[in-house]
């Protein structure tokens, strides 16, 4: 016991849990000398809480003059009572997030340097909370709005595990790749160019082991025929980048689970302009390539035994001399032809270059890309699901798993050729970059792009041969030889207008939990793929 209060003389500040009913929590009970924990629940109970998650109480100097105990208590209710299950893990995350997020905040305010963080129903849900909600983008204030954030170390907790299993470093490692999101994210287009973005990333990977990264310039992707990428970036004077990274943390050999992410660090909309109103919105439009950025930085500094590439095509959307026309026509590097009618809907243009060079390139057994792709996904869903169009259920059911362990969740959306039918209209090109009837905009969008995953299935058009009704989004393309692709589409849950708990108003760095947490559960269960 005296052992421990030496430890909490390190901290200035406390942040504690308590359940309904005014007690503490079990980790804090085993920290907290006996004197102070029965002040502190007395006081509760005086303080009229009524128990709801978040509710906080703030307590000062309760041991007077000893040393040993920090002057700053927070207490956070729990919401619940003593007989929680904490066997119910994406519950006992989601709840500890919260209330860590909750006092954390609270105390930021009052400049305090070092909080010991009780880690409650969950380590890695107290980390991920803790560092979530600490996070602020104020690098381009000359006035800080908020205090410098304050060292956190956990109270309370057991493991130091390195198995696989989530632990409070892994909840750091977790919360930081969606920081670096965030931040990607956040960054204003003048700030974050594709160069930008690429030199960015490329510095916060440099000290993992077993990670390369290469950086290939307009040149690259031209030997690669790559015409449907470069009809995106020709309007703008910022030169492309395609951004390539491999972790090798498996075996030499092993097929990689492969990520792309849509890198339009802003897309105006080009010649097919948008309208004024939250266009500024659209420097977050590199969302998906900062999402899967991230998440492989937490997977490498994981240190997960499997193999992952993420490829990131980067570029502006912007009209010019220089643009590309409604009208024109542009060859991918599949060797697809695609007729450009509007010019806004640049993302599918720049994937499907992306995606055909990372499927026929490393061959993954999984293959996800993450974009902020269509308007309509903001209306379906909004910014609670990120939507998920997938022809394999097996891969489905991993990423929902992976969603609601990292509250960070998925909805499944339809990938069915029916939608194919006003894309292959053209009478000039074989596709059409948008649908001629405007209905269905984020299946139309999905459509399109598994246009370009090659190894999804034997490469014959896929809606001729598989009319048969047997053939629809239940089957599996999970043989060896072929490609799991899910594309999520993140355009409602990339921004979010919330500001509580551990989310953060602006740019949300999302999904990058989730990709994370679906990439250890691959590692962990290697029958999964
Ligand atoms: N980046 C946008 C999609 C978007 C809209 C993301 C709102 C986040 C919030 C994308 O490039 C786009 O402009 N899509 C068009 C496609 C349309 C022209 C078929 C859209 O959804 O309006
Ligand atoms: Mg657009
Ligand atoms: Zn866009």
């Amino acid at each position: 016991m005296s052992d421990q209060r030496k430890s909490l003389s390190e901290f200035d500040a406390l942040v504690l849990g308590s359940y309904k009913d005014g007690t503490l929590t079990d980790t804090a009970t085993n920290e907290i000398p006996e004197s102070i924990r029965t002040s502190i629940q007395e006081q509760l109970r005086f303080s009229g809480l009524k128990g709801k998650l978040g509710e906080i109480r703030m307590f000062y100097g309760l041991g007077g003059n000893d040393e040993n105990i920090p002057k700053k208590i927070a207490v956070v209710s729990l919401g619940i009572n003593k007989d929680f299950e904490q066997s119910r893990v994406p519950e006992a995350l989601e709840i500890t997030r919260k209330a860590v997020a909750v006092g954390i905040r609270s105390l930021r305010e009052l400049d305090v340097k070092h909080v010991g963080v009780d880690v409650m129903f969950h380590e890695h849900g107290a980390a991920e909370g803790a560092t979530l909600g600490l996070y602020r983008f104020d690098s381009l204030k000359s006035i800080k709005s908020h205090k410098a954030p304050p060292k956190i170390s956990p109270i309370g907790s057991t493991s130091t595990n390195t198995d696989g299993n989530l632990c409070w470093n892994t909840g750091l490692i977790y919360a930081e790749a969606q920081n670096h999101a965030r931040k990607l994210a956040e960054t204003p287009a003048n700030y974050m160019t594709p160069t930008n973005f690429a030199n960015t990333v490329k510095s916060f990977l440099e000290d993992l082991s077993k990670v390369e990264v290469f950086i290939h310039d307009k040149e690259w992707a031209t030997k690669h025929n790559m015409g449907s990428f470069l009809s995106v970036s020709r309007g703008s004077d910022e030169p492309l980048k395609f951004l390539e990274i491999c972790y090798n943390g498996g075996e030499k050999g092993q097929r990689p689970l492969a990520f792309v992410g849509k890198g339009v660090t802003f897309d105006s909309g080009g010649i097919s302009i948008k309208p004024s109103a939250k266009m500024a919105e659209m420097k977050g439009d590199m969302g998906g390539a900062a999402a899967v950025a991230s998440a492989i930085y937490g997977i490498a500094k994981l240190r997960l035994p499997i193999n992952v590439v993420v490829s990131v095509p980067l570029c502006e959307n912007m009209p010019s001399g220089h643009a590309t026309k409604p009208g024109d026509v542009v060859k991918a590097m599949n060797g697809k032809s695609i007729e450009v009618d509007n010019t806004d809907a640049e993302g599918r243009l720049i994937l499907a270059d992306a995606l055909y060079y990372t499927s026929s390139t490393h061959k993954p057994h999984s293959l996800i890309d993450v974009a902020t792709l269509t308007g309509a996904m903001v209306v379906a869903l909004g910014e609670i699901y990120s939507g998920v169009f997938t022809n394999s259920n097996k891969l489905w059911e991993q990423l929902l798993e992976a969603g609601k362990n990292a509250n960070d969740p998925f909805w499944r959306m339809p990938l069915d050729d029916k939608y194919n039918e006003d894309i292959k209209k053209s009478i000039v090109a074989d596709l059409v970059n948008v649908g001629q009837k405007g209905l269905g905009g984020s299946c139309v969008a999905a459509i399109f792009l598994k246009e370009f995953v090659c190894g999804l299935t034997d490469d014959s058009d896929v809606s001729e041969k598989e009319n048969s009704s047997e053939r629809l989004f239940d089957v599996d393309a999970d043989d060896d030889k072929k490609i799991r692709y899910a594309h999520i589409d993140i355009a409602g849950s990339m921004i979010t207008y919330r500001d509580s708990g551990y989310n953060v108003k602006g740019m949300t760095g999302r999904p990058t939990r989730s990709l994370i947490e679906f990439a250890r559960l691959i590692a962990k269960n290697p029958d999964f793929v």
